[in-house]
């Protein structure tokens, strides 16, 4: 499903379940030693994803374990991104020569938690999602809203080693499955993107979201 949001050269691979238990390296094992049965399965299950993933990128399964801020440490030469949320994991790679960065992010298709899209969302965006609501009913625009910003986020912090708050994006959803992210003026230090261009799908329940700023396209050559 998700590599319906993704363009060519970016890999991908997904699952709906936890339902055999995906084998771990022993770095990653114990890493997850004493967490919940939940969260060491979620973490198996998106590593198994990772590793056919760069699979298909031709390189050999290794353990990825989280780095700075939590960002998984890819090999080199490699950009990814992984999500996971209930009855959805996924995890995507690319040619770093290729993408400069990534980041992809599912939720469950609800509304948001009362109060939280007044914490993560501008006057505008919220605007723009009455009317987009009126347009095309039926999509859970703040959630889908919430999921942009994760996949920004999850697209720079890897390449810029920088905090993004909620309300330094001002995120543009187009009905047709497309969506912009401007970061504000005092976000982006010199030489890194300000401007980012994702992908967007609601399917079974899920909303998925995509970031890819590929090399050499208009707006894909940072961060
Ligand atoms: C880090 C964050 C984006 C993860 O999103 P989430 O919806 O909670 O969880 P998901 O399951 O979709 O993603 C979790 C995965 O994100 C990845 N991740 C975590 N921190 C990351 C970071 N700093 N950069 C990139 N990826 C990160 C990890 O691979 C993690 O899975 P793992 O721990 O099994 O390796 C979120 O918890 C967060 O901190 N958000 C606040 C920052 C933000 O989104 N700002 C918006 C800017 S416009």
């Amino acid at each position: 499903m998700i590599e319906e949001i993704l363009p060519p050269g970016v890999r991908s691979a997904e699952a709906f379940d936890d339902l055999a238990p995906a084998p771990l390296f022993p770095e990653e094992a114990a890493l997850m030693a004493g967490r919940r049965q939940r969260r060491r399965a979620q973490f198996a299950t998106a590593r198994a994803c990772a590793r056919r993933s760069l699979a298909e990128l031709g390189l050999p399964p290794a353990p990825l374990l989280p780095g700075a801020g939590g960002a998984p440490q890819w090999p080199d030469g490699v950009v990814g991104s992984i999500t996971h949320c209930d009855g959805y994991r996924a995890a995507v790679t690319a040619r770093a020569t290729e993408v400069a960065a990534l980041g992809i992010d599912a939720e469950p298709a609800g509304p948001l938690p009362r109060g939280v899209l007044g914490l993560i969302s501008s006057a505008t965006e919220r605007a723009s999602l009455e009317r987009l609501g009126a347009e095309k009913p039926g999509v859970c625009w703040d959630r889908l809203l919430f999921s942009a910003k994760e996949s920004v986020y999850k697209a720079w912090f890897p390449a810029t080693g920088r905090w993004l708050g909620f309300t330094d994006a001002e995120v543009r959803l187009a009905p047709a499955g497309t969506f912009t992210a401007s970061l504000r003026p005092a976000t982006a230090p010199p030489g890194t993107a300000s401007r980012f261009e994702g992908r967007w799908l609601s399917r079974q329940d899920l909303v998925l979201t995509s970031v890819v700023a590929v090399r050499g396209a208009p707006s894909g050559g940072g961060p």
